[in-house]
């Protein structure tokens, strides 16, 4: 197993590459399923979810081959129709081969995920769709066991906006017989970008970006190729490694649009974000002011960007208030921030970040994927060596970022744990 070693206190200047957003990846895989045929997706990121995604179409019989950051899938005899639990335990997005599996072959059994770090994260909202949508489910062993011989367009309505569920009722539903609409759809960039691909497979979408999304059934779809999205998570969190060490970077490929509540506000805490060709420049403060931060569905405050943003708050000028509505027990890196200096109390899905002169380095473990960002953002500016260990998590979802960090001058390495 690796660890992550940081030696704290360069300020970060110079450039970086925004890779392709692994939430947009992975639907899109999944979308791969719903016809036969060669598709080639480029912008993949190289992570640990694209390879279990991989893994995922390979034993529903596709053929997959990476060429750097290029995925090559044949989709052509895909005749298996189950999802184990190895996978899905391993990574919860591959439910999302659950609906164009089901729309495909009129049957698809897929495992439930199962809890994840911080929290039950149930698929309810999924099995609702494909409900509506006229399939029969049950439940054997574990695994969700779907059948509709084809499936008819219908009217679903989320009670809570879903990213996951809304990808796999739009996948579903290009296939169904009819019109479905999808009222209180999500809105995140990644549901525009899997529209963009099932319309380029010939589907007829209208509404993403919206909360509500209509979807005229085609009866066939066909093959076609791809560029992943850049990935904002990613951008934001250079943006905070930007405004942590008080640096000056130019953030290439990063999508502003797609960052703008993220933007705003590290602008209240007084970093600079300057739009330039292909990119973004970010100047961080001298001193972070501290700010409030809460949770929302696109467009609002990611939860994916609150564990990053509480690590630039633990060294602001004043206190912050940051509460997580998507999920309220994901908190797992106070702990570990707190061993590095932090002032943080919790009450439920609340966190208030008293700011403090100076973190210092010590050992921390991470536990999730953007716990472990946050950790390393704080091992950016503490006194001393900070080694941050399990960093299996952070390759789950970001490529090299010890390295896109050495980049721009920070003291960070990767070695191997004993
Ligand atoms: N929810 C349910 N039932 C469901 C589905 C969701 O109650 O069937 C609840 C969740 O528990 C949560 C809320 O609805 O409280 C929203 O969850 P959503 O379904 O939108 O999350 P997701 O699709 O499972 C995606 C991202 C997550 C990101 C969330 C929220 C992918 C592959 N994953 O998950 O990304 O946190 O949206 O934006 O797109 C990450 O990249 O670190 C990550 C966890």
């Amino acid at each position: 197993m690796d660890k992550i070693v940081v030696q704290g206190g360069e300020r970060l200047t110079g450039e970086v590459r925004i890779s392709g957003a692994k939430n947009a990846a992975l639907p899109i895989m999944a979308a791969t399923l719903l016809t036969p045929g060669k598709f080639v997706l480029s912008n993949v990121p190289r992570l640990r979810d694209v390879v279990t995604m991989e893994h995922v179409l390979r034993v529903l019989g596709a053929q997959v081959e990476h060429h750097d950051h290029s995925i090559t899938v044949d989709t052509t005899n895909c005749r298996y129709h189950e999802a184990p639990y190895e996978l899905v335990k391993t990574m919860r997005a591959s439910v999302c081969v659950l609906g164009p599996v089901l729309a495909r072959q009129g049957r698809a059994r897929v495992s439930l995920p199962g809890g994840c770090a911080w929290g039950p994260r149930p698929v309810d909202f999924h099995i609702k769709a494909m409900r509506d949508l006229g399939a029969d489910i049950e439940f054997e062993h574990g695994y969700i066991v779907a059948e509709a011989r084809r499936l008819r367009g219908a009217t679903i309505n989320f009670e809570t906006s879903s990213v996951g569920a809304t990808e796999n009722a739009m996948m579903a539903a290009s296939l169904a017989d009819g019109k479905t609409v999808i009222q209180n759809a999500a809105r995140e960039p990644e549901i525009g970008a899997l529209a963009d691909f099932l319309r380029s497979m010939g589907s007829n979408i209208t509404g993403d970006g919206t909360g509500t999304i209509t979807i005229e059934g085609a009866d066939e779809l066909h093959p076609a190729d791809v560029r992943v999205i850049p990935d904002r998570i990613e951008t934001g969190t250079f943006m905070a490694a930007a405004a942590i060490t008080g640096g000056d970077i130019l953030i290439m490929g990063g999508e502003l649009d797609h960052c703008a509540t993220v933007a705003s506000k590290l602008k209240e805490a007084g970093v600079e974000i300057i739009p330039v060709e292909d990119g973004i420049r970010v100047r961080g403060p001298e001193r972070i002011k501290s700010i409030n931060v809460t949770t929302a569905p696109y467009p609002g405050f990611p939860t994916d960007m609150q564990a990053q943003i509480m690590a630039v708050m633990t060294i602001g000028q004043g206190s912050a208030v940051i509460t997580d509505t998507i999920y309220t027990d994901r908190f797992s890196h106070v702990p570990e921030l707190r061993r590095l200096g932090a002032d943080i109390t919790i009450d439920r899905n609340v966190a208030v970040i008293s700011g403090v002169d100076h973190l210092s380095g010590a050992m921390v473990m991470a536990t999730d994927l953007r716990a472990s960002a946050a950790l390393i953002l704080a091992g950016l500016v503490a006194e001393g060596t900070t080694e941050v260990s399990r960093v299996y998590h952070i390759d789950r979802g970001y490529e090299a970022i010890e390295k896109k960090l050495s980049g721009l001058g920070a003291k960070i390495w990767r070695e191997s744990e004993n």
